[in-house]
């Protein structure tokens, strides 16, 4: 369970977040939708105590985690699988050392073991050919699925943290992504997708928010959503809802 209670968060003199509260069960899907610079990287970020709020409290499974430590933060940070917004992958690294580099750091498996879980995890999402290739030779989409990969080898994690997982990819791999989401979801394991892509965000998730100036402006279901009256979130639906 993610609780953030009244948080606010200033750079700059800029105040992103001005005061933020909610609870996320770690069984729900949820999207956070919202436009580009309304702290959607931010709120992922605080969550994970990379960033410290300027004031209110967030706490994960019931835990205090404003003032932890570093030290402390590692096994809470070991809750979540996260998807970074640029994918993240190491430049220098094959996709094999890149997707084993978790088994490297942090377990006991022997080699054998580790090629076994790679080419494991590669086959679930679909690019095991790709296996012996640099980041650089891959396009959007398959660097996307390597880094899904890469964050499925935590396995202890309870929670997914998708940042923008779609965008810039064409319709058919944004698809592959979202169906990939999809067969991830469910016994216990839920997510969070931050994104401004509505269509992806209405297929993935069951539970939205809307963040805008901010502040959460909204936070309800699709049905809720999809007829909202709240005319910046109506702005923000488009021509969608008129579609659908
Ligand atoms: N560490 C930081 N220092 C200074 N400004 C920051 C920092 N982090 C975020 N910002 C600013 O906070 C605002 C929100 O950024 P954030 O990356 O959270 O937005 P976003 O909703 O994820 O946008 P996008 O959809 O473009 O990814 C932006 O104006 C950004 O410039
Ligand atoms: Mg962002």
């Amino acid at each position: 369970m993610i609780r953030f209670q009244n948080i606010k968060f200033s750079r700059n003199g800029r105040e992103i977040l001005k005061n933020i509260s909610f609870t996320i069960q770690s069984s729900e899907t949820v999207a956070v939708l919202g436009g580009s610079g309304e702290g959607k990287t931010t709120l992922l970020r605080l969550i994970l105590r990379l960033l410290r709020p300027d004031s209110g409290r967030i706490f994960i499974e019931g835990e205090d985690i404003t003032d932890l430590s570093e030290e402390k933060l590692t096994s809470v940070r070991k809750k979540f699988s996260i998807v970074f917004q640029d994918g993240a992958l190491f430049d220098s690294l094959t996709v094999r050392e890149n997707v084993a580099f978790y088994f490297r750091e942090f377990t006991k498996f022997n080699e054998e073991q580790i090629e076994g879980k790679v080419k494991e995890l590669l086959g679930f999402v679909g690019v095991e050919e790709a296996i012996d290739l640099m980041p650089e030779e891959l396009s959007g989409g398959m660097q996307r699925r390597v880094a899904i990969a890469r964050a499925l080898a935590t396995q202890e994690s309870r929670m997914f943290l998708y940042d923008e997982p779609t965008s810039d990819l064409d319709p058919m791999s944004a698809t592959k992504i979202c169906n990939l989401i999809k067969k991830l979801d469910g016994k216990e394991r839920g997510f969070i997708v931050v994104t401004h892509e509505i269509f992806d965000a209405l297929r993935l998730a069951n539970r939205f928010l809307f963040l805008k100036d901010g502040l959460i402006l909204f936070d309800g279901t699709k049905e809720q959503l999809l007829s909202t009256e709240i005319p910046d979130l109506r702005l923000f639906l488009g021509d969608w809802r008129e579609m659908h």
